[in-house]
């Protein structure tokens, strides 16, 4: 699996870093950075509940 953020749409909620640390990566103003990044299976259904966390739905999830 492999998580895309939309730069555009995120607004700096910090909720997927809150719920995924592991997995998304913010910038100093709490901007998700993230971009591309393939996730391991073992943090798959973090990086889901991280993704569903997002109210601007910037983050999309894509399966291998
Ligand atoms: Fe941005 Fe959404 Fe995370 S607005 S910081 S991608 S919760």
């Amino acid at each position: 699996m492999k998580v895309m953020v939309d730069t555009r749409k995120c607004t700096g909620h910090a909720r997927c870093w809150a719920v995924a640390p592991q997995v998304f990566t913010l910038d100093t103003d709490g901007y998700n950075v993230t971009l591309a990044k393939v996730v391991p299976k073992e943090l798959e259904a973090l990086a889901q509940r991280g993704a569903r966390a997002c109210p601007e739905r910037a983050i999309m999830l894509v399966e291998d």
